[in-house]
């Protein structure tokens, strides 16, 4: 069959939300995301998001439905709308969070107890939520917590923590949700009746059940009828949709699939689109012609034989999930060893949305080295069924990677049809094993398949088969190894022996990701010891007395960690019984927008309509890190469909270079760039397919210009700082040094960070047409630094650009003057076009272009007593400030501040240096500086601990602050609460009796080890100066008594909205319902200081306080005469009675100073303390880890709302678990960034929070300086994630002391398994170095961590002469 033989463009019918869709002119390169958020009806349903567009972050989740004629069963699958063709959706209904439920219609459970139980903040997450929650559900309307769990594995949040939206969850499982634990004797639920502090009364409940609906599957929307007719009664027939430039066509039978493979061998078939998807849209695939073949019956078999099982290519990895779990339930364990080694991969490969996509075949026939199912398959002898014109045959899977490379066995034109597993035999042993950045929905670093069969009845080798993947370029057989251990026993000179060979065989390039080969190799042999192990203690079931199986202390590591659902607890001070019931400050009131989150009706700025001749950017960057620009050649992109225009710096009529501070902020790169990134032109064209095609066209020449500096060393060696370089000194440093008894000297490294805030950096920039006014909808956290410098760029007055701003979907520091260049951007291509335009950044330019958080090292040298002591603490800070200033020194000058965390230092001087280099420009990141500079601070601690012999703890607490006592900046504190919250922390976590049990544990336990941390925090608030902390709002209240107000914060999921409404609703003495805020924006209130340093609230919530208490003021005479009146009657009464009824209100500010000459001041009005102990377990064969659970004690003042207060420690607190253990950005040598998008870069997700995690607010908290005695507290929890960090080091200590290796060692952030295992050396790790050593290796080392986490060369003279067993 060909293209020519094929009849015109088919009609694609599918339904979206109960409604027919009938699509004349499907283009096959549409994906349901962008057609339901730009093409759909006349509404575009936006409620489902765009986060990254590569099937990594969920935000895109739908529900798929489909009908199966002969079984007559409907099938109900959520799915990443971002990879789903649109031609895929035949006869398929989909549903989208707008079609679960709405404001307008029925808000659906689901959408409501997410809401309620505050499992949104900037809701950009939510309808993903919502879909995957929902679509589960729709199967099972009582889920089990671990089916829910599973559930959620392929949706990430950046703000909450996921701790709120799995308490959604709990409520639909049919479980208990109590810890199942007696910890301390009680049990979770038990505790509130004992938390009546003597004087206080505390809540646990952040939510009631009672309001919520139940659940009732009968108000489901049905399968559409009309689908399941066609189903039934039309032939099944070819389909073909042609588009522009693809072509798609979807065969029924096998032979014409053959027929089209014959005459298009180059076309691929695509099933789930989730490798053909990415490969196209991230690499410039191109394929004029698809197949897809998933109608196909052969291709979609399941076949029960007596030897195994036949499954179709085309079946979804779901399906095979399932088939195989109610197989193992069914065949005796003998038969099933293959099974079980399959579906422990399947367990954590990619998240459920893309499981219930990507098929069988697919994942095999990609032969990607990181296929987690090749090397299983492999191992076991699977079969591959193959057809072709030329006829049928049956290979072994193992051959398709026969040559090493994987790609010479299966010819163009053949296809596979079907998989055959076989059952296990007598005597056989099958296993699997993967180790991945993330423990799910992330692709392997390493992955291994092995199988071994016993001659009967003994251990001798018969056959032996080792497969592994995410080594080389595709799955690797460790061949001559299995040849050579071939009838040798099962003991330890032959692990001995196979561990050498394996080596040896096993060739490991350096890899393009960054995992250094050291890694992999001593990941290859771990897995192989691993799979002894197992295979030993098998062995023992067959004949306990010749094979006594494997010592208990090692038993352990057989079991991989699992993701459970988190037990949790909230403790909080209750609200005073004399508080009335309407006022609601101190309450724990829903997030203001949390049910419009849920149902996918809050608007973020690409889903504002698009207006009249709107046009749509794509920015060009640099590909250069320091080079001159010869030419750039626009013509072929000019040339381009749609295009319209290219503006480069010669199009901004005035301002292209701001100078904030040493040195410019460039809109466009003109004459040279700076970084790769850089933001050289920009294309407009009718769509944003056609303004990124043709931005793919446009020509840059550079001349490489020298030096190019990319690291902090590259900066000192070039002496490459922004000024000023800051100093603070405190005491006599030098003097103190002579007295002491001990000195340490060290370094630690700390990696920046993304913001990954789940809205990418967007625009809308529309011209009004007349005076030069512009409308400017921008995602930013300072509207009136947008409007600035739109202003300035375009040469026209701030009165002339009015920036709005509803909401933001995260920010986190990311979205200031970057957003301001990027608003630029998209205001001089509006403004030279007369168009309105959009400019909404793809998730790889974001991370791209924005920078990020700086990475950091700190040097130190400490002096101290025998007895813990410190004296003296002399140290050097440097930050990669990246190519242009932005806050970089305002950040390195915090980091000073900050630096003494918990800790009175007496004589300390400290150096912070911000680094200019050919980096992105880095910028704000919550915390700002103190992350960074606190962790070098506990870490020298902990050096001091090692040193001294005595326990962290307590050098922590000799050192800690203690009395009334001025900071090394000479500003007064007063650390009781600092003191209340370590004590109250080490209470409620149990410290001491769980310590004894870590230590228990530990001896208990060879390959796994624990490891407990607690930790303290003092988090000053302030930001410097009384200007930038000064606010104002406005207050309207209309005739009708409805009030809307106004301020200059900003939404960005911190919920400050909702605590404005509340501090209006008390001061107003109204209902929150009576109070409406519509946006932020500079035409209500001019000139407000950016939202950021935990300040919005504080400083907002006075200026709200203000103009209600003047609006009050003008009432209350009215009020007097008629004490009786509503406020209804008041209003119209001061209406007729001409009195104003707006507003304004005005915060001046906190005075705040620091005199840097002197190295003093008061830079901050108060101070946050908190503490956090968290427990780890590491695996010590791997690296990977599991947080167990987190106690956190925070003193946050008078808590306004402490479900959203509480909600923000937990978010930064996860974020800061990503800082310090998982995220990690990898360069180029050349400073590409490689990590540019959630495959890549990965943020905690659901596996990554503690198994039991709580948090108490400490109460009878009081601050005289913040709204109602509250306290800012946006940034504060994220140091507190360092207690994993150093629970993580306590592990590896205990590993390292059992070993005997070298007391003093050193860990950089963040804390990744590769650094843990390589801290935890033992024979493995020896071997792999003494190979290495050996090896003659590649000098030129293919990526380069910006932030090298190096990990420690393992002290292998020091290593006891351990033995294996
Ligand atoms: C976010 C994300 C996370 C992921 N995580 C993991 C992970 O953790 N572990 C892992 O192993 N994988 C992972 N993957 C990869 C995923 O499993 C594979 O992409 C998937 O299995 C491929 O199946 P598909 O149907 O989507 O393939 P498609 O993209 O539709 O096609 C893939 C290729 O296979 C060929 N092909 C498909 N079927 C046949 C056939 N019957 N005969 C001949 N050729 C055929 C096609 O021609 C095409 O070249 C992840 C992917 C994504 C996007
Ligand atoms: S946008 Fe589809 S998964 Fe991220
Ligand atoms: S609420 Fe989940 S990303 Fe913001």
């Amino acid at each position: 069959m060909s293209l020519q033989g094929a009849a015109g463009t088919e009609e694609l019918i599918f339904y979206v939300n109960g409604r027919k869709i009938v699509e004349k002119n499907a283009n096959p390169e549409q994906m349901l995301l962008s057609y339901l958020r730009k093409r759909l009806f006349s509404v575009r349903l936006t409620g489902t998001k765009y986060g990254c567009g590569g099937g990594g972050c969920g935000a895109c989740t739908v529900m798929i439905s489909t009908y199966e004629p002969a079984s007559k069963k409907i099938r109900h699958y959520s799915a990443n709308a971002c990879l789903l063709p649109i031609c895929s959706l035949y006869g398929a209904a989909v549903t989208t969070v707008e079609g679960v439920g709405s404001t307008k219609t029925r808000v659906h459970p689901v959408q409501e107890r997410l809401a309620k139980c505050h499992g949104s903040q900037c809701g950009f997450c939510t309808p993903g939520m919502v879909m995957s929650i929902y679509t589960l559900l729709r199967n099972h309307p009582e889920p089990t917590s671990e089916q829910m769990i599973a559930a959620l594995a392929g949706n990430l949040c950046r703000c909450t923590g996921y701790r709120p939206i799995l308490d959604a969850c709990k409520t639909f499982c049919k479980e208990s949700v109590c810890c199942q634990r007696k910890a301390n004797g009680k049990c979770c639920l038990d505790q509130e009746d004992d938390l009546f502090d003597k004087e206080e009364k505390v809540s646990t409940r952040l939510f009631s059940t009672d309001e919520f609906q139940p659940l009732d599957p009968t108000q489901e929307l049905i399968f559409p009828p009309e689908l399941m007719r066609m189903s039934e009664n039309q032939p099944k027939r070819t389909l073909f949709f042609h588009g522009e430039r693809m072509t798609w066509i979807s065969p029924v039978s096998l032979d014409e699939l053959l027929d089209l493979k014959a005459a298009h061998p180059k076309a691929p078939l695509v099933v789930g689109n989730t490798s053909v998807g990415p490969e196209m849209k991230f690499r410039g695939v191109f394929h004029p012609i698809v197949i897809a073949p998933a109608r196909i019956p052969d291709l979609n078999v399941v076949k029960r034989m007596d030897d195994g099982l036949t499954l179709g290519a085309a079946c979804s990895l779901s399906l095979v999930k399932d088939i195989l779990t109610n197989a193992i339930s069914e065949y005796p364990e003998e038969k099933t060893k293959v099974f079980c080694a399959v579906l422990q991969q399947l367990r954590t490969l990619g998240g459920e949305q893309i499981r219930n996509v990507a098929s069988l075949g697919g994942n095999i026939i990609s032969r990607k080295s990181t296929s987690d199912l090749n090397p299983v398959l492999a191992a076991s002898n699977c079969m591959l069924n193959l057809a072709s014109r030329g006829g049928k045959r049956q290979i072994p899977l193992s051959d398709i990677f026969a040559d090493g490379v994987g790609n010479n066995t299966i010819t163009p034109e053949e296809i596979l049809v079907s998989v055959y597993i076989p059952h296990s035999r007598k005597g056989e042993y099958v296993s699997a094993f993967r180790q991945a950045p993330r423990r799910e929905n992330a692709l392997p670093i390493t992955n291994a398949g092995m199988r071994v069969l016993f001659e009967e009845g003994t251990d001798l080798i018969k056959d032996l088969s080792i497969f592994y993947g995410g080594a080389v370029s595709t799955t690797v057989c460790a061949k001559q190894t299995c040849r050579t251990l071939i009838g040798r026993h099962w003991n330890e000179q032959m692990l001995d022996e196979a561990c050498r060979l394996i080596l040896k065989e096993i060739a490991l390039p350096g890899s393009p990701s960054g995992e250094k080969v050291d890694y992999k190799k001593t990941l290859v042999v771990s897995f192989f010891y691993r799979f002894f192990l197992e295979v030993l203690q098998s062995l023992r079931t067959m004949d306990p007395c010749r094979y006594p199986g494997i010592p208990m202390e090692y038993r352990s590591v057989l079991q991989d960690f699992k993701t459970k659902i988190p037990q949790s607890i909230q403790i909080y001070q209750d609200i005073e019984p004399s508080q009335s019931p309407q006022d609601p400050v101190g309450r724990p009131i829903m997030h203001q927008s949390g049910i419009k989150h849920a149902t996918g009706e809050a608007v973020y700025i690409d889903d504002l309509p698009s207006v009249d001749g709107e046009l749509f950017l794509a920015v060009v960057t640099s590909s250069r890190a320091h080079a001159k620009i010869v030419s750039i050649d626009t013509s072929e992109a000019l040339k381009g469909p749609g295009v319209f225009d290219i503006i480069t710096a010669h199009d901004v009529p005035a301002t292209n270079e701001f100078y904030y501070s040493d040195g410019p902020e460039i809109i466009f790169a003109r004459n040279k760039v700076i970084c790769v990134g850089q933001i050289v032109c920009a294309v407009v064209a009718d769509s944003d397919i056609h303004a990124k095609e043709a931005a793919a066209k446009v020509k840059i020449e550079y001349e490489v210009l020298e030096p190019v500096i990319l690291t902090i060393e590259e900066a000192i060696k070039h002496n490459s700082f922004f000024e000023p370089k800051r100093k603070l000194e405190h005491g006599n440093v030098d003097q103190a040094f002579e007295t002491v008894d001990n000195i340490i000297e060290g370094e630690i490294r700390i990696g920046g960070q993304e913001h990954f805030y789940m809205e990418t950096q967007s625009v809308l920039a529309v011209p009004i047409g007349e005076d030069k006014e512009m409308d400017v909808y921008v995602s930013t956290q300072h509207p009136a630094i947008i409007q600035e410098m739109v202003a300035a760029s375009l040469g026209v007055p701030a009165n002339r650009i009015m920036c709005h701003v509803k909401r933001v979907g995260g920010a986190f520091g990311g979205k200031l003057l970057k957003a301001g260049l990027l608003a630029s951007v998209a205001a001089v291509a509006a403004n030279k076009t007369s168009r309105a335009v959009r400019l909404i950044l793809s998730r790889g330019d974001d991370m791209l272009i924005t920078g990020g958080r700086h990475p950091f090292i700190g040097k130190y040298k400490v002096g101290f007593m025998n007895d813990g002591r410190i004296r003296a603490v002399d140290a050097k800070y440097y930050i990669n400030g990246g190519c242009t200033p932005d806050d970089s020194v305002l950040v390195a000058e915090v980091s000073l501040l900050k630096m003494d965390n918990a800790y009175k230092i007496p004589n300390l001087r400290c150096w912070a240096y911000a680094c200019k280099t050919n980096l992105p420009s880095n910028t704000a990141f919550r915390g700002f500086g103190f992350p960074q500079s606190a962790l070098v601070t506990e870490t020298w601690i902990t050096g001091v601990a090692d040193k001294t012999g005595l326990s962290p703890e307590k050098i922590r607490e000799i050192n800690m602050y203690k009395e009334n006592e001025q900071t090394h900046f000479k500003q007064k504190l007063d650390p009781q609460n600092l003191i209340r919250c370590w004590n109250e922390c080490m209470e409620k976590s149990a410290y001491y009796s769980r310590k004894t049990a870590v230590n228990e544990f530990n001896k208990q336990n060879y390959w796994k080890k624990k490891g407990i941390a607690i930790v303290p925090m003092k988090f000053p608030f302030g930001l410097g100066t009384r200007y930038l902390s000064q606010a104002a709002a406005l207050v309207h209240i209309y005739t009708d008594g409805s009030v809307l107000l106004t301020h200059g914060g900003i939404e960005m999921g911190q919920g400050i909205h909702t605590k404005m409404i509340q501090v209006a609703s008390r001061e107003l003495n109204i209902p929150m319902s009576c109070i409406h805020f519509c946006e932020t924006s500079t035409t209500t209130v001019p000139n407000a200081c950016a939202s950021v340093g935990s300040a919005g609230t504080d400083v907002n919530g006075m200026a709200v306080k203000d103009a209600c208490q003047t609006l009050l003021k003008r009432l209350q005479p009215i009020i007097n005469k008629n004490p009786k009146g509503t406020w209804n009657d008041w209003i119209k009464e001061a209406f007729e009675q001409s009195v104003s009824l707006s507003a304004t209100g005005y915060f001046r500010g906190y005075n705040e100073n620091m005199d840097w000459e002197k190295g003093e001041g008061q830079p901050f009005t108060y101070f946050l303390y908190g503490a956090a102990c968290s427990e780890v377990e590491i695996n010590c064969l791997t690296g990977d880890h599991k947080n167990l659970r987190t106690d956190i004690v925070m003193d946050i003042g008078y808590s306004i709302n402490p479900a959203v207060d509480i909600g923000q420690i937990e978010g930064a607190f996860v974020q800061g678990i990503g800082l310090y253990t998982m995220e990690e950005l990898k360069y180029s040598p050349e400073g590409v960034l490689y990590t540019r998008g959630p495959d890549q870069y990965k943020i905690p997700a659901v596996c990554d929070i503690p198994e039991q995690f709580s948090v108490s607010l400490l109460s009878s908290s009081q601050n005289p300086y913040a709204i109602y005695s509250s306290k800012g507290i946006g940034e504060a929890g994220l140091f507190l994630g360092s207690s994993v960090f150093f629970a993580l080091r306590d592990a590896v200590t205990s590993v390292r002391n059992e070993r005997g290796l070298k007391k003093t060692f050193a860990l950089n952030s963040p804390l990744t398994a590769e650094q843990i295992r390589a801290s935890c050396a033992d024979d493995f790790t020896e071997m792999v170095i003494r190979r290495s050593l050996r090896e003659v290796r590649s000098t030129s080392a293919e990526t380069m961590l910006l932030h090298p986490c190096v990990p420690l060369t393992p002290v292998i003279t020091d290593l006891p002469s351990s033995h294996l067993l």
